[in-house]
């Protein structure tokens, strides 16, 4: 692949062009360069009021684009060794969607690992495709999901063997990566588009020594949160084609579908300069991002009762390669759970931290980071620990069996529902989705039957005080089922 000149910006450059030209503006928004909402533009200055435009012709269209969001568009591609990219302003939730919907037709079988973050309900329910759910891997030690083994994605393409799609985490929240050029070989082997979610993972294309990303091993198609890992603002993410199978046409027909047709230019913006800067530099930066969270684990692991997890996972079911920049510490070990961890660093230490579970606290190290921001975490953990009694470590609790699905999740989606409370729940079909961190596997998805084992599951998780996510009701005193009352 000829690489592309890194250092241009086209639509940046577009865009300071025309705010140079001091065009008169009479299109949308009506803010009309701030002075329609004064109290803001005065607290977040003018500029960014003056980037914030509508699609016209020297800026070009972002739902077709043709000029300066294309240059650009193919500039992001190049970066991340991609056929297509397409700018994404509503975060990877739209990608991982677009990825299902540009695979999958309804009823076609999709297989999916339990622990996918939850916009694919959404694009599974908009496709009408079937998840065909794989078990990832468990690390019983630290009570997380890991990522799924080549292994157990053989045994369920043979189980289904007309299955369509496989969706694979790379890398999950957590870090832990799966050997995607093996399930890439699979899956291709056996004619299944792969489809990977790098919402975390934005970053690896650019140095190294981070795990392979799906455009470097051949995936087909993937969707990468560039704001959380790769410096873009907030919303702004990318989708990625490489893919004999799903041709680019198709992919712009479904972003057409969802896509605004108003995609902000700010966040575009943020997407070209951010991939200039990772493309250009991107090595120095992360070089220098890895030393900290090395640093920083490193300080961690000489703290009593704490382990901060890395590259010695490798190997062990799940983890065949781990994102260093991932800090996850398990604190079991100081007898806080993770969620008590998260909440003492934030009103205690003035920290706030990216997620927490029962076990574990994670702290995103990213290219914004500096020494003085890993010494005040390794230094509020260092005293945490010393305050701390040790207490019985909190064990986690075994998860039951994936339950059966009855009806497809798009079906249950549109059918009626009812209310019922936890324990009459027993028998009935899910309407909805119960996910539960840890290990961040959904308990029950919408469609699937609920057993006497799930109502228990769910009873002592409300017990450990876990955080439960999906329901109408967060306390789930109730759950929605199939059925009207
Ligand atoms: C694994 C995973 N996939 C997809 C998403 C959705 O990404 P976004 O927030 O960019 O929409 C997230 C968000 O946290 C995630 O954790």
């Amino acid at each position: 692949m000829t690489r592309l000149n890194q250092k241009k910006t086209p639509l940046f450059d577009a865009l300071k062009s025309y705010i140079d030209h001091s065009v008169v503006p009479f299109h949308v928004p009506g803010h009309k360069q701030g002075h329609g909402l004064k109290e803001l533009a005065n607290y977040l200055g003018e500029r960014v009021f003056q980037m914030d435009v509508n699609g016209m012709e020297d800026l070009d269209y972002s739902n077709n684009p043709t000029g300066v969001i294309l240059e650009a568009e193919k500039l992001m591609a190049n970066a991340f060794g991609a056929q297509h990219a397409y700018f994404l302003v509503n975060g990877t939730t739209a990608g991982v969607q677009s990825m299902i919907m540009s695979a999958c037709e309804p009823g076609d079988k999709i297989i999916i690992p339990r622990n996918a973050h939850r916009s694919t309900i959404g694009g599974i329910i908009l496709s009408g495709a079937i998840p065909v759910y794989i078990q990832p891997e468990i690390n019983d030690k630290l009570g997380i999901a890991m990522g799924i083994s080549e292994e157990s994605l053989k045994k369920t393409i043979k189980e289904h063997p007309h299955a369509k799609a496989v969706f694979v985490i790379n890398p999950t929240y957590y870090g832990a990566v799966s050997d995607l050029k093996a399930i890439v070989r699979t899956a291709h082997r056996h004619e299944l588009v792969v489809l990977v979610d790098e919402a975390h993972g934005a970053h690896m294309s650019f140095h190294d020594d981070f795990p392979l990303t799906a455009m470097e091993v051949g995936a087909d198609m993937s969707a990468s949160s560039m704001h959380k890992t790769s410096g873009s603002m907030t919303q702004s993410s990318v989708l990625l084609l490489r893919s004999d199978i799903i041709s680019p046409e198709k992919v712009r027909q479904v972003l057409s579908l969802t896509h605004t047709t108003s995609a902000s230019y700010v966040l575009m913006c943020s997407l070209d300069v951010a991939r200039k800067q990772m493309a250009t530099i991107g090595d120095q930066l992360l070089e220098e991002t890895l030393g900290l969270a090395r640093w920083a684990r490193d300080e961690i692991n000489t703290i009593d009762g704490l382990y901060a997890f890395g590259k010695e996972l490798i190997g062990t079911p799940g983890c065949h390669d781990f994102d260093e920049t991932k800090l996850s510490v398990h604190v079991a070990g100081i007898g806080y759970t993770g969620y008590q961890i998260e909440s003492l660093l934030r009103k205690e230490y003035n920290i706030q931290i990216e997620l927490s579970d029962m076990h574990n606290i994670m702290a995103i190290v990213s290219i914004g980071d500096n020494k003085s921001n890993l010494e005040a975490l390794v230094n509020a953990l260092r005293d945490i620990s010393s305050k701390t009694e040790r207490a019985a470590v909190i064990h986690s609790i075994a998860i039951p069996k994936s339950p059966e699905m009855i009806v497809s999740p798009r079906n249950a989606f549109y059918s009626p529902k009812k209310v019922v409370a936890l324990d009459d729940s027993i028998g009935e079909i899910a309407g909805e989705m119960v996910m539960a961190y840890p290990p961040g596997i959904p308990v029950i998805c919408m469609g699937e039957r609920i057993s006497k084992e799930i109502v228990a599951y769910i009873k002592l998780l409300k017990e450990q005080n876990c955080e439960l996510q999906g329901m109408a009701d967060p306390l789930v005193n109730h759950l929605r089922v199939l059925g009207t009352s």
